[in-house]
This record gives structure tokens, C-alpha cells and sequence, in this order.
């Protein structure tokens, strides 16, 4: 049986009507803060994520899904290639295991046409068939694949046919590149046909793509690509999709999952600098949270500064770590080299004492960088948002400036991130754009459901009415009011005449109806029916005028 592949995942009913509330929900709360939707392609180049991610980051250097597109198979190159290695310089004096390349008028032209070499081994001196000479028809292809065996088949018999060939042997060969092994399509027949693998380079790609990891990439890149900063306004944009990564599946953590994010974008002279667009997007996060229902979540706010500052951390990092690094865990060990701001990422516990001691990042920050992070917290305080400050919060990306912050619930475990993000200042510049300083935030839309779902939260998707035929020629009139209903607002279901009453009510109970409504040849007559609440029992009469409403109430 085929399975969902590992860390991807259904989302099923009823599960996915909790995830479509909260969409819902995100959307109305999106548009309340003017934010627009944009949606970007799933794939990108695959440059986007390395010059904005960061190659040194986990998510570029091992995560991500990337192929290569146009990938060509270059025939010529492999037959040239294979010639040189093959053929015989000086036909007239063919030396063993060596071929000779045929021409015979009558079947060349149609061999040609087909992509097939005639050759043939053996001692000879005038070409056409003579004793010892074996003939070999060669075809050239990416794999072992179904049409080139056919093609040499069909060669063969068209050689056949030739009367110069009628009995003579023809050897089938193909020749495969050796990367081109192990892409054998398993319907594949090689009986009869000679399959070789020949060494060297004869695929040519034109672009490698990425199924995106994250989204900001992406949008950054809109954002340049459609020039939206133009007209001097700054961009407000959200989006909710799938994102990719090629992590260890666990709880929590899947190589799909969902992302509802935001991007505030735009020149500095729109005010997309100011430390007043980080606290509205903190203080939207925490009404989000809060409307969505989400209890008890911890705000961590830091500030990594700018890439001067960073470049100053990241030195005094080293020169701290020098003495100790080699007291650390091997990942340490490597970081401390290449990235030391992620050594403040380690887990591991007898790694914590050391790191506990390394500088701090807030004693790095410029002038203007520290008033900038004094100015967002001000304002937090000033909304009531609260926070805590954690300076050895490092997100796992590298175009953060200034402002980073991660949502984080205690219902969550190990990955107990429910969203994280920041101030991106020099992200468009590096992507070739124009200044465009921005801030954003992902919510891990899996995460929070699953925090919601540990809180005791229900998805409340209720069906108002199981609408039950009952006897036969009942099917059309159910059908006619569930119709009504429908078009009038209420929600309705709908049963069959072949049902029993029994049966009917049962299957109203497990669609989660609220009422159940008996449509019979009397209630017909009468134009009014008996509605049944499955809860209480409590059973009226309602007319048909009136029903929709009564259902909604
Ligand atoms: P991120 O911290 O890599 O940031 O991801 C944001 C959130 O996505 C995480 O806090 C987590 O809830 C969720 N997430 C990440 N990986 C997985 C996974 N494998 N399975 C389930 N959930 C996951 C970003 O992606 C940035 N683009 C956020 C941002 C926007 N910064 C500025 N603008």
C-alpha cells in the first residue's frame, strides 16, 4: 500500500475544520490591520533561499528540496563519446573488441532517422556482410527504457527485410550513461538487448529550484520584482501555505507544514524603520493569539543588531570561545568556526555552563540600534504586550536585523516555537532590490492547532439539519427543502427514503446535526414539518416558510 510520505501528513475532518477557523479568523484579523494576501509560488529559484536564508544556516545546508529542472540528456554526446572510445582507427585493420561504423545505403538513412549506430566487430576488409563480422545495432539513451529497446527492434527487423541481412546476426546494444542507472522504469524488458553503462557527464540542467522553506524569500522577491515599492507605500502582506523543509520528522515538526505569515515591507521614508511598525506587528501577534484563543502563550523578544554590531558580536564570540570550544559538544565545535552566533543555539546540557558565560549581545548593539530596541519595548509596555527579553535567542535564518521575537507555548514540548520572525532591514538590498526595510512573522500553523487541540479546543463545525425522507417518492421533496434550507443559510444534510427512522437518526447523531427534520407524505400535505432536537428530545412542528430560521436560531 502507498503511504503519505514521512513528515508529510492528511489533514482530515474534523480536524480541518478547526484549521479552517482559524483562517478564517487570521484573515478578518489581517484585514482589521490592512494587511493584503499574496501568494508565491511554491518553488523558487533555488539562489533566492541561499543568498537570503543563508548558506551557512541548517535550513539551506540540509534541508531544503531541491531538484534540477530541464534536465537534458545530450545523445550526441554520449554516442560521440562512446565512438571515441570504440571505434577503430583504421577500419581496414580492425582490431579486436573494436567496432567499425556500417554504411549501407538502403538502411542508413531510415537507422539515422531512428537515433541507431550500425556497427559491426570483427576482422574485415570490405564493408557489407562477410564471415566473421558481427553487426551490432547501438542506440543511445538517458536509461534502460522501454522505447529505445523497441526502437532496436524494430531496427532489427527492418534489417532483416533487407536481403543483404536476411541471415545475418544482429547484436541489440545500449548504451546508457552510468548516472542514468537505477532510473530503470520496472516495466522494462532486456531480453535480447545488450544494456552498457558508459562513464561520464551527459545530463545538462538548466536551473536548480527549491520548494520553498520559508516564504519571506519569496516575498522580498515579489516585492523587488514587481517594484511595490514604487509608489512610496509600505506593504502590508500576509500569506497562509505549505512550506518545506527536510527535517527529522517529529512531533511538531513535519517536512510539510503550514505557515500563516505576514511581511511589512517598504522604503524607510513610508516608516518601515520606525520601531513603531515592530511594536504594531508584536501587538497584532498578541490579539491574533488571543482571538484565535490561545492561553498562556510567552513572548521572547531580542535585538541582534545590526550587521556592524553582529560583526563585532560574532568576533568577541570567537575570541571567548577559543579557549573553551574545544570543551564543547562537535557542533560547537564547528559553529564557533563558521557561525558562531548558533553555538547560542546548543542544547546540549553540559554545553549550557560555557555558553551561559560567552558575551551577551545586547552590550554590542550601536547607539542607534539600542534606542531603536528601547523604543519597541517602550511601546510593548505602553500596550501591555508583555515580553521577555532572551538574548540568546538566535533564529535559525540569517537576514535578521534589530528585532527578533518567538511566540513559544508550553503545550508544545520540545518544538515549543508557535511562531517566530523579525526585522529584516537589509534583505532587499542583498536580493539586488532597493533599501526596503521590513519586519514579519511565520505562525506554524500546525503548531498552533496542535496547541489549540491540547488546550481541550473543538472544532464546532455543527450541521443545523439532518434532512430525513421517510417513505417512498420522499427523496425528491427532502431534496427540494434541504435545497431551501441551504439557499436560505442553514446548513443541511441530507438522508435517504431507503432509511429507516432508526437509521436516520442514528446517522443524524454521527453528522453532528442539531435537529433532524422528517420530510413524509403528511408533512407534505401540510406544508410543515416535525423537527427534532437531537439533544433535548424536544420535538415541534415547524412550517416550511419558517424553518430555515428556526434551524438557525
Ligand atoms: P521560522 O522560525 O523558521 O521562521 O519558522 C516560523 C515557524 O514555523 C516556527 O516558529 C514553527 O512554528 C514553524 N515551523 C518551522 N519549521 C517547521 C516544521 N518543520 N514543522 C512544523 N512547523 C515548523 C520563518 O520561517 C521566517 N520566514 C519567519 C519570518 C517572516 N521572519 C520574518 N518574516
Amino acid at each position: 500500500m502507498i503511504k503519505a510520505v514521512r513528515g508529510t501528513r492528511d489533514l482530515l475532518p474534523p480536524d480541518t475544520d478547526l484549521w479552517n477557523r482559524v483562517d478564517a479568523k487570521v484573515r478578518d484579523i489581517f484585514a482589521r490591520y490592512n494587511f493584503h494576501e499574496i501568494r508565491t509560488p511554491i518553488f523558487e529559484d533555488t539562489q533566492l533561499f541561499s543568498r537570503s536564508v543563508g548558506e551557512e544556516t541548517d535550513i539551506v545546508s540540509k534541508e531544503m528540496f531541491t531538484w534540477y529542472d530541464g534536465e537534458r540528456f545530450n545523445e550526441n554526446k554520449l554516442r560521440d563519446a562512446w565512438l571515441t572510445a570504440n571505434q577503430s582507427d583504421d577500419p581496414a585493420h580492425l582490431q579486436a573488441g573494436r567496432v567499425i561504423v556500417e554504411k549501407h545505403s538502403s538502411l542508413q538513412d531510415q537507422l539515422t532517422k531512428m537515433g541507431i549506430l550500425f556497427v559491426s566487430r570483427g576482422v574485415r576488409i570490405e564493408p557489407g556482410p562477410m564471415p566473421g563480422s558481427q553487426f551490432e545495432f547501438v542506440a543511445f539513451a538517458p536509461q534502460e527504457s522501454l522505447q529505445a529497446i523497441r526502437t532496436l527492434k524494430n531496427a532489427r527487423e527492418l534489417a532483416r527485410s533487407a536481403p543483404e541481412f536476411r541471415n545475418s546476426a544482429i547484436h541489440l546494444l545500449l548504451i546508457i550513461p552510468v548516472e542514468g542507472l537505477g532510473r530503470t522504469p520496472s516495466e522494462v524488458d532486456l531480453k535480447d538487448v545488450e544494456v552498457k553503462a558508459f562513464p561520464g557527464t551527459f545530463f545538462s540542467s538548466s536551473q536548480s529550484l527549491t520548494l520553498r522553506p520559508e516564504n519571506t524569500a519569496g516575498v522580498v522577491r515579489a516585492y523587488i520584482e514587481h517594484g511595490l515599492g514604487d509608489k512610496g507605500t509600505l506593504q502590508k502582506l500576509y500569506y497562509i501555505g505549505p512550506q518545506f523543509r527536510r527535517e527529522r520528522p517529529q512531533k511538531g515538526r513535519y517536512r510539510q507544514f503550514f505557515q500563516i505569515g505576514a511581511e511589512l515591507i517598504g522604503p524607510a521614508s513610508a516608516g518601515s524603520e520606525s520601531p513603531a511598525r515592530d511594536a504594531e506587528v508584536l501587538e497584532m501577534l498578541a490579539t491574533l493569539l488571543d482571538e484565535v484563543g490561545l492561553r498562556d502563550w510567552n513572548l521572547q523578544l531580542n535585538s541582534v543588531g545590526c550587521a556592524d554590531d553582529r560583526a563585532r558580536y560574532n568576533q568577541a564570540l570567537r575570541e571567548a570561545l577559543q579557549p573553551v570550544v574545544h570543551q564543547m559538544c562537535s557542533d560547537c565545535q564547528r559553529r564557533a568556526e563558521t557561525n558562531p552566533l548558533r553555538v547560542l543555539d546548543c542544547k546540549h546540557p553540559e554545553d549550557q555552563p560555557i555558553i551561559e558565560k560567552l558575551p551577551k549581545i545586547g552590550d554590542y548593539l550601536d547607539e542607534p540600534c539600542r534606542l531603536h530596541f528601547a523604543a519597541v519595548k517602550a511601546m510593548l509596555d505602553a500596550v501591555g504586550v508583555t515580553y521577555s527579553i532572551n538574548e540568546r535567542m538566535v533564529r535559525g535564518l540569517d537576514y535578521y536585523t534589530r528585532t527578533t521575537f518567538e511566540f513559544t507555548h508550553g503545550g508544545l514540548g520540545a518544538q515549543s516555537a508557535v511562531l517566530g520572525g523579525g526585522r529584516y532591514d537589509g534583505l532587499s538590498e542583498a536580493l539586488g532590490g532597493p533599501k526596503a526595510p521590513g519586519i514579519g512573522f511565520a505562525i506554524g500553523e500546525d503548531r498552533l492547532i496542535m496547541a489549540l487541540q491540547a488546550q481541550g479546543e473543538q472544532p464546532a463545525a455543527q450541521v443545523h439539519a439532518f434532512v430525513a425522507p421517510l417513505g417512498e417518492g420522499m427523496n425528491a421533496q427532502a431534496l427540494k427543502l434541504a435545497s431551501e434550507l441551504r439557499r436560505a443559510g442553514a446548513s443541511a444534510d441530507l438522508g435517504d427514503e431507503s432509511f429507516r427512522l432508526k437509521k436516520s437518526f442514528e446517522l443524524a447523531e454521527k453528522a453532528g446535526a442539531r435537529y433532524i427534520v422528517i420530510v413524509g407524505e403528511n408533512e407534505v400535505k401540510a406544508d410543515q414539518f416535525a423537527v427534532k432536537n437531537l439533544a433535548s428530545g424536544e420535538q415541534v412542528t415547524v412550517p416550511r416558510a419558517e424553518l430555515a430560521q428556526f434551524l438557525r436560531k
